[in-house]
């Protein structure tokens, strides 16, 4: 997995992925694991699925230790993060330093994890968060950065603020990438940061979402959100034909207005989400995708930026706890189900073919029960509350106008949500009553288009590190004397 290096300058870049190409392009290819997820994979499995799909990097939201544990040796490129919640600790030199040293230099030994970058906060500058971390985060950047300096990590590990697309646009008359600049409200830190961030030959990181693109924006041309061909739009004479390409483009006019025109970029979030709107789909994932691979594997770039980009895909997994503020969406944008079970076709390498990504291995599932609406009861007035009572705890964005399961009628609508319920309760059967309006069966009641899933195991979810075996068989003894 030898074969990319980190953005420091274009060159070195290009050769190495150029080389990588003629090999197999998708060592150069990076993905989200975000684990807000009620059952989890276990970490070794989800490595595991990493290294069988060729996938040499891979972007946390946290610093897991078990998920570090698990990535140690494993080869692959990790970055580290600060959530934003701790963006305000990290203000303070010692506790920017104390965070650098157990989550970082920790795992900096021969066998260790391989450490490339520390995300500081995601996407702090959203415009939903009204300016809340618009002056914790530089600080906390430079705090964090020095730390990596000061512990000599500094040429290995770079710090960078992962931003939305939101923090820069062009003008509404003139709607072209060149006209590029950073938002008024946050042009003042973006300009600190930049500059920090060129001092340390640290690279600018950018989440572009053509979905959002879509779905925000009922004008939204549909073809450009994807590869293959859209009426182009015209900018001073250069052609744009999708709206990553315009996005990304719009970027680099934006740091070119603040004095860093060749500042490197790579993208740190892009992808395309599978169910909960109308747009969100298996058939426009694998459109979106495969124009995607094609595009990144010849390294054509955009037409500012010629050649490699570096890309992390949103996301690997599936995450049935994510807040569904922005969209039903929010809850599956994985390659992979919430099983590691692959949802479609992919051809990492960008040559198109048509391959299955390959599955994680040994997933213990629960037992072949389902929860669902007792045909035989009687009072249904109570069902649209124990409905929203299990929906507000599990996961029912499936059943959203637009989403896999709208089709079902109120009552299977029902079952889908008390089954939901059941599964993340690990079948506990006091978990399928819902005022008596429930029963279990052992008959698998998905209907067409519509699973109606088994979860997987919860305490195969979580690591069972040394110590805890043994406070498990001292826990154990101690039952065996009772
Ligand atoms: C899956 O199980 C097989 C057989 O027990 C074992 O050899 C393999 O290492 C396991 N794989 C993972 C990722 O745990
Ligand atoms: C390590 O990182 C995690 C996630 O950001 C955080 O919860 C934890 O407090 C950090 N450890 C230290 C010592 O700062
Ligand atoms: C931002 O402001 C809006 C309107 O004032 C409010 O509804 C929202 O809750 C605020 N969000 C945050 C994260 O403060
Ligand atoms: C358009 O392109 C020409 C030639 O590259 C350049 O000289 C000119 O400044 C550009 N105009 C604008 C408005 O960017
Ligand atoms: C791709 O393969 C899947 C099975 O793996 C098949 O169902 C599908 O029709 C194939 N698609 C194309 C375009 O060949
Ligand atoms: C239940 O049925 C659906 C559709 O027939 C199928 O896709 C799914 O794999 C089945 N689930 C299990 C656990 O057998
Ligand atoms: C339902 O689950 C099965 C695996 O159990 C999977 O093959 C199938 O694609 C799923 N269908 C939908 C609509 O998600």
């Amino acid at each position: 997995m030898e074969t990319c290096r980190r953005l420091t300058t274009t060159t070195t870049i290009l050769s190495l992925c150029l080389l990588a190409v003629s090999i197999i392009r998708v060592e150069c290819l990076g993905v989200n694991w975000g684990t807000i997820a009620i059952h989890r994979l276990p970490p070794q499995t989800v490595v595991q699925m990493l290294k069988d799909n060729g996938i040499g990097k891979v972007k946390l939201f946290d610093a897991d230790r078990n998920v570090l544990k698990a990535l140690a040796g494993s080869g692959i490129e990790v970055m580290v993060a600060v959530p934003n919640e701790m963006l305000e600790a990290m203000n303070n030199y010692d506790k920017a330093v104390e965070w650098v040293k157990k989550n970082v230099t920790a795992y900096h030994f021969n066998g260790g994890v391989d450490i490339r970058y520390v995300a500081i906060g995601n996407e702090p500058f959203l415009t939903a968060y009204n300016g809340t971390y618009l002056k914790t985060t530089f600080p906390a950047l430079q705090n964090v950065q020095r730390a990596l300096n000061e512990a000599g990590l500094g040429d290995i590990v770079k710090a960078t603020v992962p931003f939305n697309a939101d923090v820069y646009d062009s003008p509404v008359d003139n709607p072209v990438p060149s006209a590029g600049r950073f938002r008024s409200d946050v042009i003042e830190q973006m300009q600190l940061i930049v500059d920090f961030l060129a001092e340390n030959k640290a690279p600018f990181s950018v989440n572009i979402y053509p979905f959002l693109s879509l779905y925000l924006s009922a004008n939204f041309p549909m073809d450009y959100a994807f590869f293959d061909g859209a009426s182009p739009l015209i900018d001073n004479g250069t052609k744009y034909t999708n709206v990553f390409d315009a996005n990304f483009d719009t970027l680099v006019s934006a740091l070119k207005a603040i004095g860093h025109e060749d500042m490197p970029i790579f993208v740190g979030e892009v992808g395309w989400p599978t169910d909960g709107d109308k747009n969100a789909n298996l058939a426009y994932a694998i459109r979106f995708y495969n124009g995607l691979m094609k595009k990144l594997s010849t390294n054509q770039g955009t037409p500012r930026r010629p050649g490699y980009i570096e890309v992390y895909l949103f996301g690997l997994l599936d995450e049935d706890a994510k807040s569904i503020l922005p969209g039903n969406f929010e809850r599956h944008w994985g390659l992979f189900r919430y099983d590691g079970q692959p949802k479609f076709p992919i051809d990492l390498s960008g040559k198109g073919d048509n391959q299955s990504l390959v599955p994680a291995q040994n997933v213990t599932y629960q037992p072949l029960t389902w929860c669902m609406l007792d045909p035989e009861a009687k009072d249904m007035s109570k069902l649209d509350d124990n409905v929203d009572y299990a929906c507000t705890r599990a996961d029912c964005t499936a059943l959203a106008p637009g989403s896999s399961c709208s089709g079902l009628d109120a009552h299977a609508s029902a079952s889908y949500a008390f089954n939901s319920y059941y599964q993340i309760q690990n079948q506990n059967p006091q978990s399928c009553n819902f005022q008596g309006l429930a029963k279990i069966t052992t008959s698998n009641i998905s209907q067409a288009n519509c699973n109606f899933t088994i979860q997987i195991v919860y305490s195969s979810s979580t690591t069972v590190w040394p110590s805890l075996k043994i406070t498990a068989l001292v826990l154990a003894s101690i039952i065996l004397l009772i």
